[in-house]
């Protein structure tokens, strides 16, 4: 398969004016292939979205990268700036933010909002009359399983999941590589957020586009994702295939996240059981983040922040569980 996304040592501060600097997103590298869909979890405050909106480069200030490489689809995104930046970005990533309501224009009809898109993005010598848009519109709500009606309806006309399948049509309609799905389902009720987030799967695997899902529940990415990113304290934790997960975790904040013995798939998995809270990344920790809430800590673990290391099918950044806790200090770097 081929890489879509390669990022490298992505690091994300929000400098809020007089405060202090937060470091929401430290060193994370990973790589995403052609047609995966992968899962970005873990408690809030974690990381989520600002890595989300940092590999798509829609960080908004105070948010700033300070560092890293993005290379999506051949081109390395941390290097661009204004018009080429928007050009990459438009011809390929798409995001889908939690609550639709929000992201349509209350006096724009869904016809209007597609039009705007499409007019907007056209290129030299694309069909963006009335019909042309008309006729992509009823296929676009075909794929999200909305009536063709929903076309000439309001945001205001429609429900919270219809509201959400339009704004997944109309991430859609420039045909997308990469769609970031931030909390698409959050602010639905159980039952429609089934439905959406069953569309979703099915759209992602008739379409092919590569996918990140972001979500608290562990339950619906491990069902709806080929592969899992654990965040923990702006850094990745584990990497592991979903099936795998499914068996268990190999990293402690993992296991705290699936809970000892929930099934993941229950609709009952509580992520607010953790002792202890994340730490403050006003002042990240140098040694391992999850040490003070982690009852296998050991000694290396407060001292040495430890690297994603091979464990399981994937990679998990924990000394305990890779084994090199009880090792000397070769793997510590040199204080010298
Ligand atoms: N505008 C901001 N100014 C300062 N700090 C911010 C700002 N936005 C986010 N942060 C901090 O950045 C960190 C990461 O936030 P982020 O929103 O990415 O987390 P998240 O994992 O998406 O959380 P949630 O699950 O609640 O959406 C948090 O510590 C948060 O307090
Ligand atoms: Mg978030």
């Amino acid at each position: 398969m081929a890489t879509i996304l390669e990022a490298t040592d992505v690091s994300v501060t929000y400098q809020q004016p007089g405060g202090a600097a937060v470091h929401a997103v430290r060193d994370v590298s990973l790589s995403l292939e052609q047609g995966e869909f992968v899962g970005l979890v873990g408690e809030s405050g974690c990381g989520k979205s600002t890595l989300g909106f940092a590999l798509t480069r829609l960080l908004q200030p105070p948010a700033r990268l300070t560092g890293g490489r993005i290379v999506f689809d051949g081109v390395d995104l941390a290097s661009l700036d204004g018009e080429a930046l928007r050009e990459q970005r438009r011809n390929g990533i798409a995001l889908v933010l939690q609550s639709g309501m929000n992201a349509l224009s209350p006096v724009r009809s869904v016809e209007g909002h597609l039009r705007d898109i499409l007019k907007a993005h056209a290129r030299d010598g694309e069909d963006v009359s009335r019909g042309a848009v008309h006729r992509r519109g009823i296929e676009l709500l075909e794929k999200v399983r909305l009536p063709a009606d929903v076309l000439g309806r309001y945001p205001h006309e429609l429900s919270g999941g219809m509201r959400q399948r339009v704004s997944i049509a109309l991430a859609l309609s420039l045909d997308p590589k990469l769609i970031v799905f931030d909390e698409p389902t959050t602010a639905l009720d159980v039952i429609v957020q089934k439905a959406v987030m069953q569309t979703i799967r099915e759209l992602q695997q008739e379409n092919g586009f590569t996918g990140i899902l972001i979500s608290h529940d562990l339950g619906v990415v491990l069902e709806a994702t080929n592969r899992v990113l654990v965040m923990y304290a702006g850094r990745i934790a584990e990497d592991q295939p979903s099936s795998e997960l499914l068996r268990g975790a190999h990293h402690p904040y993992t296991e705290a996240l699936l809970g000892c013995y929930a099934d993941p798939r229950a609709d009952d998995v509580d992520l607010g059981e953790i002792p202890g809270s994340p730490p403050d990344l006003a002042q990240p920790p140098s040694g391992c983040a999850f040490a003070p809430r982690c009852s296998l800590a050991e000694d290396v673990c407060v001292r040495v922040d430890p690297d994603l290391m091979p464990l399981g099918a994937g990679r998990a950044a924990c000394h305990v569980r890779a084994g090199s806790a009880g090792r000397s200090d070769r793997e510590e770097p040199s204080l010298v």
